[in-house]
């Protein structure tokens, strides 16, 4: 069996049953998930695809790898071929398997960033490859790299890596025959910083060999209920990912896939969705600031990275007692000890009341 590291939600359960005591109720901000209706168009085209007996194709329909690519090419610049793009179930079960799906060998490092999303070790670990956390990779000595990560905005700390520094990763990874795997789910959330995806010619220099960027509609479209992502990027990879996730039956069901395509084509419902974060951001970040905590990175992505200095366990308990629950800094890493990650995912009227508590 291989070994994985406990649940670590499991561990805020103390301080959930804590906040849920609050007489004005729990304020909810520590799982990113997102809470705003799934918009009518979305709903719309699911529903019109719900009679869909046969199998659907793991590559997905043309119009699905379309509405990707041009989503791409309209919003981030990236210029790419539909043919280019393969569905996910959800970007989490291919950040999860990416390593076993590449084929790195057992003993093998994997590299992501020192704070990160948990599943990056996790796909190291079921590939039985090493989970190797650095934000120093010219510090790594020359042994062979299969896969690095990258992933900005970053959850948990909502910061951008800037074109120079992507460009930087690119170079280091193609001396070396290295994959980079951008997760870049959060990439429609930039508040002060634009981010910029891994596949942006000012980045890969026009080509995609080496490349892999990794989007989710869980968020841009509220869809984390239906399992929609896709990855996209260097056609060999993408060729070779597509052959053995038809082996294994990792296949995005058929009224989902035209689901995300509606999604896809259209701007208006996630432009709607940022405005409802933005406000959100606008009112929490200098309630938690004047409470005392001080925001650090933050400037993209879906949550707010903060200390107030003390033991990030002491933080959760403080804001706990106020009935607002949010997530250790140390889930993401021990360089998140001193950090709580607070998530802009709850309603309207729950961040009020987690602002009036805050004062
Ligand atoms: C950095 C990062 N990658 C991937 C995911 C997975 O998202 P999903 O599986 O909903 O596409 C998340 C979810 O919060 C995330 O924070």
């Amino acid at each position: 069996m291989t070994a994985l590291p406990d649940f670590p939600w499991d561990r805020l359960v103390p301080f959930k049953k804590q906040a849920a005591a609050h007489p004005g109720g729990i304020v909810d901000l520590s799982v990113g998930t997102p809470v705003d209706p799934v918009p009518a168009v979305v709903r719309q085209a699911l529903a019109d695809a719900s009679d869909s007996p046969g199998y659907p194709l793991t590559y997905g329909t043309e119009r699905l790898r379309s509405a990707a690519a041009g989503w791409l090419r309209r919003r981030h610049g990236v210029l790419l071929d539909q043919a280019n793009v393969l569905p996910l179930i959800g970007s989490k079960e291919f950040v999860a398997w990416l390593p076993t799906l590449l084929g790195v060998r057992p003993g093998e490092r994997v590299i992501f960033p020192e704070l990160a999303y948990p599943t990056y070790d996790v796909g190291a670990r079921l590939a039985h490859a090493e989970p190797y956390a650095t934000d120093g990779l010219l510090a790594l000595g020359p042994e062979r790299v299969p896969l690095v990560w990258v992933n900005s905005p970053s959850n948990p700390t909502g910061r951008v890596l800037p074109a120079e520094h992507l460009r930087k990763v690119v170079a280091w990874a193609r001396e070396r025959g290295a994959v980079v795997a951008s997760d870049e789910c959060y990439i429609e959330l930039g508040w002060e910083e634009t981010p910029i995806s891994i596949l942006h010619p000012d980045v890969c220099g026009g080509s995609h060999e080496g490349l892999i960027a990794v989007h989710s509609l869980s968020k841009r479209s509220n869809l984390a209920g239906y399992r929609a992502g896709f990855a996209a990027g260097d056609p060999a990879l993408i060729a070779r990912l597509l052959e053995v996730r038809k082996h294994a039956g990792m296949i995005v069901p058929a009224p989902v896939q035209a689901a995300m395509t509606a999604a896809l084509d259209d701007d208006e419902h996630a432009e709607e969705q940022r405005v409802r974060y933005a406000a959100r951001r606008a009112a929490l970040r200098p309630a938690l600031e004047k409470a005392g905590w001080k925001i650090e990175h933050s400037t993209a992505g879906l949550y707010l990275w903060a200390s107030d200095g003390r033991a990030c366990w002491d933080q959760v308990r403080a804001l706990a007692e106020r009935g607002i629950l949010v997530a250790p800094g140390d889930f993401y890493g021990t360089a998140g000890e001193r950090h709580v990650r607070i998530a802009m995912t709850a309603g309207d009227e729950r961040i009020s009341a987690a602002v009036r508590r805050l004062q």
